[in-house]
């Protein structure tokens, strides 16, 4: 189990194009993370993670790196860079970069050289290449007709995305590198070199993308990938004891055995995870209508349980070795508040930043930023949506940048009512100050914090939600209705509350809409 900084630690997630401009080119920038680093922390959120902010074409905006250790210029420089790590330390704030360890970007100079007609050199092998200029491989997406080399190359998520070369599990043909061949061997150690550069510099650990695609023709129990995390996970322990991973797995068994500290719970294939924040089907017409989320008011059928049968065998499993980590949305995902209601996210947010494990905010969720209907930038097709400016006040661009509106990166939600932050600082019970308000409580109460022991009490349909952290307990009541339930509540006094909710003897009382947390 982690000793780290992690067992009170609430994330704040940074699309930094989108957060805050300040040389008003219409793009945020790590000048821009620095002056909001005290909003940051007036949040309750004491450690960041920033997606990638490297040298790249932005055809995947940024997850497609063409110099691992360079910032884009658009976010500023290193130097601003390793200020920012700096800064967010002085205010106790720990940093994570973004780590794209399956994949380059096309430009990459390993590319170029990889894929150049001068055969071999160092990096011939440092991208998967079949055996020849047309043929590929039916197991594996692959390009042709792209490089000088006679071969075609493997992709790991778009067509500028080619596959970092670590080998096969069981190789099955001679183009196929074993994992232990020294040029598999020597991506690993390129990878390690790339993180050895940035925690040098003061990050503190990174969040990994697409953890779990790295070793190819892995079996089900990604023995193949697990393999490297843990040779990682060894050089991390032997020279950054502190330094924290991670995973974009979705899979906390495999994750967390992998060496992570912890996984995110994710909205893979609807699962769990989805069917408490959006349960609708999918987002072509970027129709809400048919939503049927654990914490919709309405929702037709309601029951935690489609969340518990998932969570609680992989919580049961996990609880010793690292953390889930909930979120509230990331950049892929369409925010919560393009089907709940802020009210109805106060209660869903008092839910995640009361579970186990080390939860994340994503910027903009605490004032229920909207997911606006927006073209495709940067490769984010239906994504594009959630990251939007972030919206501090009333001022030009919703105080995002001083630019012209039609230079920003994308544009700010047009809608008379749209949410800022200074709106919401005035208000007691808005949004935001909610969110402060549950994060003040999770920071006071170490059974909230990432290691108190987690059990429902009461998950019944139709009832209050109840479940145990440490010697608390809390309840949550999504629905219209007012609920009561017994419990072994006697003698608990209330810590917090979302709406009314009491205590009378062994029963809560619940009214619709409401939270209670007992000590
Ligand atoms: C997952 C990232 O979160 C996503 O934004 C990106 O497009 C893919 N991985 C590819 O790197
Ligand atoms: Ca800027």
């Amino acid at each position: 189990m982690s000793n780290k900084w992690l067992k009170d630690a609430v994330f704040y997630e940074i699309y930094p194009q989108s957060f805050y401009d300040t040389n008003a080119d219409g793009i945020g920038d790590f000048n821009g993370i620095i002056e909001k680093l005290d909003y940051i922390k007036s949040l309750g959120c004491n450690a960041l993670w920033i997606n990638p902010c490297y040298d790249s074409p932005f055809r995947d905006a940024g997850y497609d790196v063409c110099d691992y250790k360079k910032v884009a210029p658009r976010y500023g420089t290193n130097n601003d860079l390793y200020r920012l790590f700096d800064e967010a330390h002085k205010k106790g704030i720990h940093v994570l970069l973004d780590l794209v360890p399956g994949h380059t970007s096309e430009e990459h100079e390993w590319f170029r050289k990889s894929q150049s007609a001068d055969q071999p050199n160092e990096f011939s092998n440092r991208y998967i290449w079949t055996d020849g200029w047309f043929a590929g491989c039916n197991r594996l997406p692959y390009i042709a007709g792209e490089a000088e080399r006679p071969a075609t190359y493997i992709i790991n998520f778009f067509k500028c995305q080619p596959a970092l070369n670590y080998g096969f599990l069981k190789p099955e043909e001679p183009w196929q590198l074993p994992m232990d061949h020294p040029d598999a061997i020597a991506t690993r150690e390129a990878l390690k070199d790339v993180m050895r550069f940035w925690l040098d510099h003061g990050c503190d650990g990174f969040r990994v993308d697409m953890a779990s695609s790295l070793v190819k023709y892995d079996d089900e129990k990604k023995s193949g990938t697990s393999a490297i995390w843990r040779n990682v996970r060894e050089m991390l322990d032997a020279e950054y004891p502190d330094a924290v991973m991670v995973s974009e797995w979705s899979d906390p068994p495999l994750a967390l055995r992998a060496g992570y500290d912890m996984d995110f719970y994710l909205n893979h294939n609807g699962g769990g995870y989805a069917s408490l924040l959006r349960d609708y089907d999918r987002i072509i017409g970027r129709n809400a209508d048919s939503d049927n989320s654990y914490f919709h008011r309405d929702a037709k059928d309601r029951d935690i349980n489609r969340f518990l049968r998932e969570y609680l065998p992989w919580y049961q499993d996990t609880k010793d070795i690292g953390y889930i980590s909930m979120l509230t949305c990331n950049h892929d995902t369409p925010r919560p508040r393009f089907t709940l209601t802020p009210e109805e996210l106060k209660l869903a947010y008092a839910f995640i930043f009361t579970m186990p494990g080390v939860p994340f905010l994503y910027y903009g969720d605490e004032i229920g930023m909207r997911y606006l209907n927006l073209p495709t930038k940067e490769g984010g097709y239906f994504r594009t949506g959630s990251r939007s400016p972030m919206q501090w006040d009333n001022t030009r661009n919703l105080g995002f940048s001083q630019g012209c509106a039609d230079t920003l990166y994308l544009p700010v939600d047009p809608a008379d009512d749209a949410p800022t932050v200074a709106a919401q600082e005035a208000d007691p019970h808005s949004l935001l100050n909610t969110v402060r308000a549950i994060l003040r409580l999770r920071h006071a109460e170490p059974d909230l914090q990432a290691d108190g022991a987690f059990e429902p009490l009461c998950n019944r349909k139709g009832d209050p939600f109840v479940y145990r952290r440490g010697s608390m307990i809390l309840a949550v009541n999504p629905s219209g209705d007012t609920l009561s339930v017994q419990v072994p509540v006697a003698g608990m006094k209330p810590v917090f509350t979302l709406g009314e909710a009491r205590v009378e003897g062994s029963v809560l009382h619940m009214a619709g809409q409401s939270f209670i947390a007992l000590k």
